[in-house]
């Protein structure tokens, strides 16, 4: 019985300190094989009393029972503790960075064209777009430049045929829209046309054979040149700072009468006089002007009923003066390292 005891209690011990299941296996065999103290037990019982016999029995059969419920609970441990470090050793790490995508961002002329829209639409303009392989009638001639006029010299450009051409300006839209706008029987137009223009020009720092404008126009009953210089105030005071003011000279343009050229003073220096606006302390941002009766009678509108103005803005100049480019040919030549420099909101 004592025998029993002790060999239990070693079994037990073994057990429990088994580390794997081969291990385990070999001490299965150990204690409840043929060879093992439970048979070398239950043999030597033949030789006990039948009591004696009975109770031993019941004894071998209670540590029998007891060590394999131990085993199994034991394997079942070491094998969950196998799989557990299986997985752990044969992960498979599938994060392998990637490409990162990269993110655009708007171009510089974009930006600026949005701007502008943001400023005239809170003002209630509309924006307007129009086609730029543009007919003679929309790009000149109901601009009051007739056929064979000199003004034309001034802007003619690339013709497809002799009707139609790469539009100069996009005042070809504001033609259209005052157009339509009479066909629909309204009466107040306020308007901005925003796109891509061309013209024979010599590609310099400056200058460029295609380039963008933003033109605005507003007719409507008793308009008057102050509205025009009210409204330009307001925008050169948006793109450029609150503290802006601005000046009109006289100038000539076929479709306004009055015509101006609106300056408006240097952002730079404050209007003491710096290189960028040549010591002047204004700069030129646009050229405007009242709606020439010509072009509201050519539309169908009584220029005794209605009255207007119209202004153009050369896109590239704004942004150029707004983030200090010197050089126009940059707009155009995709370098990325000069087109991520520029974000709106930040
Ligand atoms: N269309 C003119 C230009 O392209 C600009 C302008 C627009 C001037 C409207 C006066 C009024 O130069």
């Amino acid at each position: 019985m004592k025998n029993l005891n002790e060999w239990k209690e070693t079994a037990v011990q073994a057990i429990k300190d088994c580390h794997n299941n081969a291990e385990l296996n070999q001490l299965r065999v150990l204690y409840l094989g043929k060879k093992g103290p439970i048979q070398e037990i239950m043999k030597s019982m033949k030789e006990l009393a039948k009591e004696e016999r009975a109770e031993l029995g019941a004894l071998v059969n209670e540590v029998k029972q007891e060590l394999s419920t131990l085993l199994e609970e034991r394997r079942s441990v070491l094998e969950e503790q196998e799989i557990a470090a299986r997985l752990k050793q044969e992960r498979l790490d599938i994060t392998l960075s990637g490409y990162q995508p990269q993110i655009g961002n708007l171009h510089p002329l974009m930006l600026v064209q949005q701007e502008l829209e943001d400023v005239f639409v809170s003002l209630g303009y509309c924006v307007a777009e129009g086609p730029e392989v543009e007919c003679d009638l929309y790009n000149f001639e109901r601009a009051n430049i007739p056929k064979d006029h000199p003004a034309r010299d001034m802007q003619d450009t690339f013709f497809i045929n002799v009707e139609e051409l790469l539009r100069t300006h996009t005042t070809a839209v504001q033609m259209r829209q005052l157009e339509q706008y009479h066909k629909e029987g309204k009466e107040i137009i306020k308007v901005i046309c925003p796109g891509k223009v061309y013209r024979r020009d010599d590609d310099d720092a400056t200058h460029s054979h295609q380039f963008m404008q933003c033109e605005g126009l507003v007719v409507g009953h008793d308009i008057r040149l102050s509205d025009l210089k009210g409204t330009l105030l307001f925008l050169a005071k948006k793109m450029f700072g609150e503290e802006r003011v601005i000046r009109f000279r006289p100038s000539y343009f076929q479709f306004t009468e009055p015509s101006v050229e609106v300056d408006v003073s240097c952002h730079i220096c404050g209007g003491k006089g710096c290189s960028v606006c040549k010591g002047t302390g204004w700069i030129e941002i646009l050229g405007a002007g009242m709606v020439h009766p010509n072009v509201l009678r050519m539309a169908g509108f009584d220029p005794k009923q209605c009255s207007g103005f119209a202004f153009g803005v050369g896109i590239e100049r704004i942004a150029m003066l707004k983030y200090g480019i010197d050089d126009i040919r940059a707009f155009y030549t995709n370098d990325l390292r000069f087109l991520k420099t520029f974000k709106r909101f930040e």
